[in-house]
């Protein structure tokens, strides 16, 4: 399977959420190899979407030329795509936002209904493509935090979508937080492993892998500085 990573984090492969996303991709390479590719969004060339709406009028060609020519192509070339991110102001960082935006020559102008909502009709075949959003945070409550970012993928990615969110992601590069993480990892590679395996994940591991790692008070006071 082509697998595309696009990696929202300006920290490039040192991101806290990397970690997520490096151990699940094991997990789907543990059933069988995939080709993978990652984009750094923050280190690539992508202007901002000029709001013109030239591309979905003339058959898919932006006024822009940057990276994102390439960008389509790899996407339209991939089976599945993950949108790696760590939350930003509850929604995800400007490069990769930037890069979602830049999507819009897939689309055409025309509009139809699908269900209670309004989508647009396709300029190209990507029908075939599954999504993963992996996104970590700094705080210790998913709730009341990561629901914009989440409510956004599945308005942008309305089918054959999953979502992943796991607080407290600083630790991921924290030595000293190896006891915690690491068993935390192992829970996310046998994720990838069931999504490799049947496109889904338990909900009994999607509810222990979304969930903080320590106590959301202890963590506070870590980060705080207020250990006793
Ligand atoms: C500009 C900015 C906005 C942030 N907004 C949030 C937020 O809304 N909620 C949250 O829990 N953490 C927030 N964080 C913390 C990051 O999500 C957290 O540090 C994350 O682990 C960084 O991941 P990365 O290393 O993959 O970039 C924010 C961080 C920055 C720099």
């Amino acid at each position: 399977m082509k697998i595309l990573v696009l990696n929202g984090s300006p920290k490039g492969e040192k991101s806290d959420t990397m970690h997520i996303t490096r151990a699940f991709l094991e997990g789907m390479n543990d059933v069988s190899a995939n080709d993978i590719q990652t984009i750094h969004a923050a280190f690539r060339h992508i202007d901002y979407c000029a709001g013109c709406f030239t591309c979905m009028k003339n058959g898919g060609e932006c006024v822009h030329h940057d990276d994102m020519r390439e960008i389509l192509d790899e996407i339209l070339d991939s089976d599945l795509l993950i949108w790696s991110y760590p939350l930003y102001c509850y929604g995800m960082p400007a490069p990769l936002k930037a890069l979602l935006d830049r999507t819009l020559p897939l689309s055409s102008m025309a509009m139809r209904k699908v269900g209670e909502r309004y989508e647009h009709v396709s300029q190209a075949d990507f029908s075939r493509l599954r999504y993963v959003m992996i996104c970590g945070c700094g705080f210790p409550n998913s709730k009341h935090n990561f629901e914009p970012a989440a409510a956004q993928f599945k308005l942008c990615f309305p089918g054959n979508h999953t979502i992943i969110t796991v607080p407290e992601s600083p630790m991921f590069n924290a030595p000293e937080a190896k006891s915690v993480t690491e068993p935390r990892l192992e829970l996310i590679k046998k994720a990838g492993r069931e999504f490799a395996g049947n496109g889904k994940i338990a909900e009994d591991l999607m509810k222990v892998i979304t969930s903080p790692m320590i106590p959301e008070d202890q963590y506070a006071k870590i980060v705080n500085g207020t250990v006793e």
